[in-house]
């Protein structure tokens, strides 16, 4: 195989937003080039591959691990992303875009609700196994994809990106109300399986510090789904979440989210935030955390 390295990604701007400084990059949609992936990429792949799904059995949610079986991910080398969609379209209508990285809210968005999950094509060098602070392939890929193969996964995720259009639209609040929600769900969600707490989230799943965390620590508190409670709380974007919430299932998620969220933005505009570590009298708690190497400061 051919050891010619991937380009660099083109950064156009960095952005000051609620998550702090993020780079934005190129919106246009960039083809994988899939044969300029070097060996050091395809070895990086299968490090990250195969530590996580080790770590995934029993932590990960059923869903998750069968969906991921079911795309055909192998650790050997880099997916294709032509090659996934033979499976992922036929299944939920979805479809895997090539991407250079985050892109602006509202294109993020309309991919969404047009079913095409932007994917960065780039994966993260040796020296950043442990930690990366930006989304790259393996986040996305190993981390977002496989869930898009669940028909009511697949239908969230649609919905969230019209939602995110709407809000878009209605103002800067209503868009940091939607962001947390899905910082709580699509990023760090826990689901309450048979057998106990899972995780579904692929800001979880795709780190292997956060993955034992968000189960085994003392540390964090667990607290059962809230809409309007997720969309008031504040959270973490360098340091392991302080607050996870817990779904029953992902239909209580679509029933949940169905409703017009407008009369909800006005509402929560009224309310002050909450920090990401409070436990309210209100929640159903799971776990009320101990606290345990929290900073004081930094949520978002
Ligand atoms: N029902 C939401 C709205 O009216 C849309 C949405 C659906 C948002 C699912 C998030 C998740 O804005
Ligand atoms: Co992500």
């Amino acid at each position: 195989m051919s050891a010619q390295a991937p380009t660099q990604p083109r950064r156009v701007e960095n952005l000051h937003t609620d998550k702090g400084k993020v780079p934005v990059y190129a919106t246009g949609v960039v083809d994988q080039n899939w044969a300029g992936y070097s060996d050091e990429d395809h070895a990086t792949w299968a490090t990250l591959f195969e530590r996580q799904r080790k770590l995934l059995v029993g932590r990960a949610s059923e869903e998750f691990l069968r969906a991921q079986d079911a795309m055909g991910m192998t650790p050997d080398r880099i997916p294709k992303y032509d090659d996934l969609n033979q499976v992922l379209e036929p299944a939920t209508g979805w479809r895997l875009i090539g991407v250079e990285g985050l892109l602006p809210e509202l294109d993020f968005f309309d991919h969404l609700a047009n079913r095409r999950f932007p994917v960065t094509w780039w994966i993260r060098r040796p020296d950043q196994i442990d930690y990366i602070e930006e989304p790259d392939l393996f986040h996305d890929l190993f981390g977002h994809v496989p869930l898009l193969m669940n028909p009511v996964f697949a239908d969230y995720m649609a919905a969230y990106g019209r939602g995110g259009v709407k809000a878009h639209g209605i103002g800067a609040d209503a868009l940091q109300n939607l962001t947390r929600l899905y910082w709580y769900t699509v990023e760090f969600g826990l689901i309450r399986e048979a057998d106990g707490l899972r995780i579904y989230g692929s800001g979880i799943v795709s780190s292997s510090g956060e993955s034992v965390h968000a189960l085994e620590s003392p540390a964090p508190n667990r607290i059962g789904f809230d809409l309007d409670r997720i969309m008031r709380t504040r959270y973490r974007i360098d340091t392991y979440q302080k607050t996870y919430f817990v779904i029953d299932s992902f239909e209580q998620l679509m029933a949940a989210t169905d409703p017009d969220f407008t009369p909800i933005y006005a509402r929560l505009a009224e309310q002050d935030s909450i920090p990401a570590g409070t436990v309210l009298d209100t929640d159903t708690v799971y776990q009320r955390g101990t606290g345990e190497g929290w900073s004081t400061e930094g949520d978002v």
